[in-house]
């Protein structure tokens, strides 16, 4: 199914593995840019930043399964009327209920980032460059490994490379046993004073609004599911040195998530890495400094790509 409006760019729909993947999209240049978003966000974080950059490249922002409009399928939608008897997502019930409760599901950085390959492949596209921000930045390093020859450049944002410590991985399977009693209504207030720096809290009351909306709108099943799967991510810092292509490095100043100390061991670990620390921002340079973000990925993203005429 497509969804036009030229000025607002597209939302497309693709059906992969269980769930129904919408993307966003906008602009016809040869030279593809996919950004993924983090926890719990979708298509929007990026959508003003990113959107500029449409004049020159092609710009694709998915919402990851389970969040935003991308959802996850009914064993009845998956067999086009045929009950199943089993999904294709690790822990998920059969028959699955499409949004509703699957106790243990869990979906891996590793499937995340075979959904990014199922988009490219849909879009016909050989490389890009991708960018990954916190939870997308542990999805894009998974990506990096396992599918290096398909990415053009490698865009790492407010993110690590490291697996959880015991306490934070237990406190994300405990986010993902409640959130299905509470929802995400507890959510923004305890994420928002580490996602936004003081100044875009005082200053922005808009970005504020839409943030607590974002979160507020994820389901419980894709919080959950996600949450598990960052608790079992694999250490990514072995394979850092090994990634063959161009690597952008963005940290936010104030962002007591991904400290810019952090910032700059990530790209110290790359072989081939620019580090830019985003002054105004904390963990959603994204939504915080847009027009920094957005100077900061045109500018990374020519130089790749002028390398390959
Ligand atoms: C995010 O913004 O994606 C989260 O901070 C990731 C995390 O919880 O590790």
């Amino acid at each position: 199914m497509k969804i036009f409006n030229e000025d607002l760019g597209k939302m497309e729909k693709i059906r992969h593995r269980g769930a129904e993947l919408s993307v966003w999209i906008k602009g016809d240049g040869k030279n593809s840019l996919l950004f993924v978003h983090g926890f719990p966000f979708d298509h929007e974080m990026y959508r003003t930043s990113c959107e500029p950059l449409s004049d020159e490249f092609r710009v694709m922002i998915p919402d990851l399964r389970g969040f935003g409009e991308s959802r996850f399928l009914t064993g009845l939608e998956e067999n086009g009327g045929v009950e199943s008897s089993g999904g294709s997502i690790e822990g998920a019930e059969t028959g699955g209920e499409g949004e509703s409760r699957n106790q243990g599901e869990r979906v891996t950085m590793g499937e995340f980032a075979d959904d990014l390959i199922a988009l490219l492949d849909h879009f016909q596209i050989d490389k890009t460059i991708l960018c990954g921000l916190s939870m997308g930045g542990y999805i894009a390093m998974n990506f990096a490994r396992r599918y290096p020859e398909r990415l053009a450049g490698l865009i790492l944002c407010d993110t690590n490379s490291h697996p959880d410590p015991p306490e934070k991985r237990k406190g994300r399977l405990q986010l993902a046993d409640s959130i299905f009693s509470t929802g995400p209504v507890p959510l923004p207030e305890g994420m928002i004073p580490n996602l936004l720096a003081p100044e875009t809290r005082s200053n922005a009351p808009e970005t504020v609004r839409s943030l607590r909306e974002m979160i507020l709108r994820q389901s419980p099943r894709g919080i959950a599911a996600a949450a598990r799967g960052m608790a079992d991510r694999d250490d990514s810092t072995p394979f850092l040195a090994s990634i063959p292509v161009p690597a952008l490095v963005i940290g936010g100043e104030m962002d007591p998530i991904s400290p810019p100390e952090g910032m700059r061991s990530l790209a110290n670990a790359l072989s081939d890495a620019r580090l830019v620390i985003l002054k105004g921002a904390a963990h959603l340079p994204p939504m915080e400094v847009p027009a920094a973000f957005t100077d900061s990925v045109r500018s990374f993203a020519r130089d790749v790509y002028r390398s390959f005429i």
